[in-house]
C-alpha cells in the first residue's frame, strides 16, 4: 500500500493536505473486554484506517488519568493510562501505524493537569506563597475571611472557576483556579518550571516516533496575572473572546509560548507538527497561531459554526483560505470532534444558526431529521475533502453515525452533564463507541458490553454492514479518501464557479470541480465526467442536499 508516508518521507510538508482520522481512544475499539476502548483495540483497527485511506491518526488523550474529564486531565504525560495499555504497547501502536504509512499525532493538554498530577498534589501540600503554588493559580479569597473567589471567572463546564482548599493546618485557604473542572487545576505559564516541563514531555513523546501533537486549549495558556473581573456570567467550550483583550483567552502571550514549542518540533528529522484546538474569534486571530515559527495548523471552527447554507459556506472557505493563505499557512477543515454535536444530527437540526452547540437543545432533539443530516453529511464530506488543505475525520463519521440524544442519565460522565446539573446534556452523546459488527454485546466494540450503550439501530450502521454496501456512507468515504490523493492534495488553489446562489462550486489544479448544491431544486451540472457523487445521478442534474466531484478537463 502506498501511503503518503512513503511518498513523502523526509519532507516537512505532509500535514498540508493530510486527512487525519480522530481515535477517541475510549470508544473506538477494545481490545481487552472491559469495555472500554484501548491501544490493543486500535492497534487491531489498524489495517482498517490504513484501507480508508487516510493518512494520520489523532489519538485523544491516553496518559495515566483519572478520567474527570474522559483524560484531560493528566496525572503523568509521560505514561500511558492502564486502562488503556502501557508504554510498550502505545510504541507498538507507532509503530505498526508507520508500517501501514499511518502517521500518529497525540494531544497534549498544556492548559492544566489533573488535580492528581504530582505538582498539584504537592501545591496542596505547600504553603501559600510556596513554588509549588506557583505553578498553578493560588489566590486569596475576597470578602471578610477569604470567603469570596479571587475573581469573577466562571468554569466552562459551568459553575465558578476557583475552588478553596483546606490548608495543612485544617483552615479555610487559598483558592485555585480551573477553567474548565474543579480536577483539572490551570497551570501558570508564566513559570519557568512549566515551561520547561512541557518542553521535555514534547521530546518524550517524539523521541518515541510520534509525528506531531493537537494542543489541547491552545489559547487559554497566557492569562493576565492581576485576574481583573470579566464581568460574564457564563463560560462555554466552544464560545469565542468577544473582546480583544480577554485576560484568559488567546492573549498575544502565548505565541512565545509556541514559538519554543516550533523549534523543539523543528529539530527532528524529519520534523514534527502541531494542531491547535483554538476557538477564538475570527479566522484572522486564528490565523496567528499559524505564522512562520508558530504552529503549523489550527482547527478552523468556523467551518464546524457554518450552517448548511450556501452563502455561509463560501464565506467561511474564502475567509479561511485568504487569512490563511497571508501567513503561508494551509487550512484545516473539520466537521465534527468529540467536542461537538455530530454533524450529521446538526445537519438535520431545523434550524441550522446554531451550530456550535455541543448538546442538542432538548427543545430541538425530537425534530432532528436524522435522514436528511446524513444526506447532506455525504455532501459534506465531498465538500470537504476537496477544499486546498488538510482535514480531520472524527471516527464514526465515515460510518454516518448520528448524536445519540437519549443516553440514560446513569450512563453519562461529561463533567458538563454533572457541573450544569443535568440542565446541558454534554458531550457523551457524540462518544459512544463503535459499532464494528451487525451483533454482539458491543456490536463488534469488543467483547463486552460498552461503557455507554449503542443504539440497536447502528447494527444496520456498522462496519460489517457499510462493507457490503455499495452506497454506504463507509463506502463513499473510502472511495473520496482514495481519489483525495489523486484529485485534490496539492492541487493547488480553489477558483470559484458561479452556478448560482445555492450553490457552493469550485474548480482546482488539475480540471477536476467540487459542485454542491444547497438549494431546494436540482442543480444543472456544468459538462464533465462524473469522478464521485453523493447520491445516484440522473442526467446533468444535481439532487438537492447533493454534492459532486467532476473532472471539466481530460486528464
Ligand atoms: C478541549 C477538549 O477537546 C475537551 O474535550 C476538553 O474537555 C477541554 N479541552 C479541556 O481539556
Amino acid at each position: 500500500m502506498e501511503g503518503r508516508l512513503e511518498r513523502e518521507a523526509g519532507t516537512e510538508s505532509w500535514w498540508r493536505d493530510a486527512v487525519i482520522y480522530q481515535v477517541y481512544i475510549r470508544s473506538f475499539a477494545d481490545g481487552d473486554g472491559d469495555g472500554i476502548g484501548d491501544i490493543a483495540g486500535i492497534r487491531s483497527r489498524l489495517p482498517y484506517l490504513a484501507a480508508l485511506g487516510v493518512d494520520a491518526i489523532w489519538v485523544n488523550p491516553w496518559y495515566p488519568s483519572p478520567m474527570a474529564d474522559g483524560g484531560y486531565d493528566v496525572a503523568d504525560y509521560r505514561g500511558v493510562e492502564p486502562v488503556f495499555g502501557d508504554l510498550d504497547q502505545a510504541q507498538a501502536l507507532i509503530d505498526e501505524a508507520a508500517a501501514l504509512g499511518l502517521r500518529v499525532v497525540l494531544d497534549i493538554v498544556p492548559n492544566h493537569t489533573s488535580a492528581a498530577h504530582p505538582w498539584f498534589q504537592a501545591a496542596l501540600a505547600a504553603a501559600p506563597g510556596s513554588p509549588q503554588r506557583g505553578r498553578y493559580f493560588f489566590r486569596p479569597g475576597r470578602g471578610h475571611a477569604g470567603e469570596l473567589p479571587p475573581n469573577d471567572w466562571r468554569s466552562v463546564f459551568g459553575g465558578m472557576a476557583w475552588t478553596r482548599v483546606t490548608e495543612a493546618d485544617g483552615s479555610p485557604g487559598e483558592w485555585y483556579l480551573h477553567l474548565f473542572d474543579d480536577d483539572q487545576p490551570d497551570l501558570d505559564w508564566s513559570d519557568a518550571g512549566v515551561r520547561a516541563e512541557f518542553l521535555s514531555v514534547l521530546r518524550f513523546w517524539f523521541d518515541r516516533g510520534i509525528d506531531g501533537f493537537r494542543v489541547d486549549v491552545a489559547h487559554g495558556l497566557a492569562k493576565d496575572r492581576t485576574l481583573p473581573d470579566l464581568g460574564v456570567d457564563e463560560e462555554g467550550l466552544l464560545r469565542a473572546p468577544d473582546r480583544s483583550s480577554h485576560p484568559h483567552w488567546d492573549r498575544d502571550e502565548i505565541f512565545e509560548i509556541y514559538r519554543g514549542w516550533r523549534a523543539v518540533a523543528d529539530s527532528y528529522d524529519p520534523p514534527r507538527m502541531f494542531c491547535a484546538e483554538a476557538w477564538v474569534s475570527s479566522p484572522e486571530r486564528l490565523s496567528a497561531y499559524v505564522r512562520p515559527g508558530l504552529l503549523h495548523t489550527a482547527f478552523n471552527f468556523a467551518f464546524v459554526r457554518a450552517p448548511w447554507q450556501a452563502p455561509a459556506l463560501r464565506e467561511v472557505i474564502t475567509t479561511s483560505l485568504r487569512t490563511h493563505a497571508c501567513v503561508g499557512a494551509p487550512t484545516t477543515w473539520v466537521l465534527s470532534n468529540h467536542d461537538v454535536s455530530r454533524h450529521v444530527s446538526r445537519y438535520g437540526r431545523p434550524d441550522q444558526r446554531d451550530q456550535t452547540a455541543a448538546t442538542d437543545a432538548r427543545s430541538t432533539a425530537g425534530r432532528i431529521d436524522v435522514g436528511l443530516g446524513r444526506r447532506r453529511a455525504r455532501a459534506a464530506a465531498l465538500l470537504m475533502l476537496a477544499l486546498p488543505g488538510g482535514a480531520y475525520v472524527y471516527q464514526g463519521d465515515e460510518l454516518g453515525l448520528e448524536e445519540v440524544v437519549d443516553l440514560p442519565p446513569e450512563a453519562r460522565q461529561d463533567p458538563v452533564w454533572v457541573r450544569s446539573g443535568g440542565r446541558e446534556r454534554g458531550r457523551d452523546g457524540n462518544r459512544v463507541p463503535l459499532p464494528w459488527a451487525r451483533t454482539g454485546p458491543s456490536y463488534g466494540f469488543g467483547p463486552a458490553a460498552a461503557w455507554l450503550p449503542q443504539p440497536p439501530h447502528w447494527a444496520a450502521l456498522s462496519v460489517e454492514a457499510q462493507e457490503s454496501d455499495p452506497g454506504s456512507m463507509l463506502r463513499l468515504y473510502r472511495e473520496a479518501l482514495r481519489l483525495h490523493r489523486e484529485l485534490w492534495a496539492g492541487a493547488g488553489e480553489l477558483r470559484w464557479l458561479d452556478l448560482g446562489p445555492d450553490a457552493v462550486a469550485f474548480a482546482r489544479g488539475r480540471g477536476v470541480a467540487c459542485v454542491v448544491n444547497l438549494g431546494a431544486a436540482p442543480l444543472p451540472l456544468p459538462a464533465g465526467e462524473v469522478l464521485l457523487s453523493s447520491t445516484p445521478l440522473e442526467e446533468a442534474t444535481l439532487p438537492s442536499d447533493a454534492a459532486v466531484w467532476l473532472r471539466t478537463r481530460p486528464a
